[in-house]
């Protein structure tokens, strides 16, 4: 790609990048905060902003499957069809670490999260800068991901240097996590990429059985301020009590679209002061699992579970 062709945003991006700033980087999942993951500096600025525990590991956005497999010690074969198939996308993959990866994006561990996201700004972000870049979720510790760059500013303000304003995500959810240093591998967060969509190309095991740290596994993550109240399908509506300070969303008629619009909505209840937010569940078909999967662990939040955040 020649330099001439790539926005004037993309390049002042890539510009503070590698003068060693931090920048909010769009996908097709949600923003991220991203800073070159052989800048430790840069790196530790990112835990900072977020006021993200340090030993919770990053993910490394990389431009291709190439510059994916140099991140990496050992390609499993599953790797290599997880990737072919689903990247650019909403796949993360866990692998060996290669020996240069550092603990602070690891979390110490001997593996590193990969992914090649799908959004054609930051593509050329990741090709100009022609390296690795760790990013995280753009929020801060805790709080639902922002899906647009006004979230972004609305949660981070001025302890990032530059927000990239690639539109609104697309997907809406954060990334599936596929751990692949284990045969079958096993899906750690479930994501845009559906376990029907990987089972359709690897036996896959059951993820109940991980072993992997993950912490955004843990409970109460992607929560909103107001009571979350999660109904199945066949809920009464009439049993709702509706008030000023209720409101109600429904999951369960078109998922994708949910998917999508998710964390806007949780934060526009907020911002609207709404108490107590009631969702009809989506069934857990398709991108249904993983809006099921971060709706409980808002509504964990709740049951005094306070101190179990990740984000
Ligand atoms: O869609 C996404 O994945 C977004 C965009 C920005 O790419 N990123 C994102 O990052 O959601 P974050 O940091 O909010 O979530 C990354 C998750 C965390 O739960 C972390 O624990 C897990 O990935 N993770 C990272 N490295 C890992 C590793 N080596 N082993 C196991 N889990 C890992
Ligand atoms: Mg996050």
């Amino acid at each position: 790609m020649t330099e001439s062709k790539v926005g004037h945003d993309v390049l002042r991006a890539a510009s503070i990048l590698q003068h060693g700033g931090i920048v909010a980087v769009p996908t097709e999942t949600v923003y991220g905060l991203g800073a070159l993951a052989r800048d430790q500096n840069a790196v530790a600025r990112i835990f900072e902003a977020k006021n993200r525990p340090t030993d919770h590991p990053l993910i490394v956005h990389v431009a291709s499957v190439d510059a994916a497999r140099e991140w990496s010690s050992e390609w499993p074969a599953v790797a290599e069809l997880l990737t072919t198939k689903f990247w650019p996308g909403p796949l993360t993959i866990i692998v060996r670490r290669a020996a240069f990866v550092s603990d602070q994006v690891t979390g110490g561990q001997d593996t590193v999260a990969l992914r090649v996201p799908d959004h054609p700004m930051t593509l050329e972000l990741l090709n100009l800068v022609g390296d690795g870049v760790a990013a995280p979720s753009a929020n801060r510790f805790g709080h639902v991901s922002p899906t647009s760059a006004q979230h972004v500013v609305d949660d981070l303000g001025d302890r990032v240097d530059y927000v990239l304003d690639g539109g609104p995500c697309h997907v809406g959810l954060e990334s599936t996590i596929v751990d692949c240093t284990v045969d079958p591998p096993r899906v750690l967060r479930p994501g845009g990429v559906t376990s029907e969509l990987i089972h359709a190309i690897v036996d896959q095991g059951d993820q109940t059985t991980s072993t992997v740290r993950a912490p955004g596994m843990l409970a109460s993550h992607y929560a909103p301020m107001c009571r979350l109240h999660l109904l199945e399908a066949d809920h009464a509506v009439d049993s709702i009590d509706v008030s000023s300070r209720t409101r109600q969303l429904d999951a369960s008629g078109d998922p994708i679209r949910f998917a999508r619009d998710m964390y806007s909505l949780m934060r526009r209840a907020d911002e609207d002061g709404v108490e107590d937010l009631y969702v009809r569940m989506p069934a857990p078909v398709g991108i249904g699992v993983a809006i099921r999967d971060r709706l409980t662990k808002a509504a964990h939040r709740d049951a005094g579970n306070e101190t179990e955040k990740s984000g």
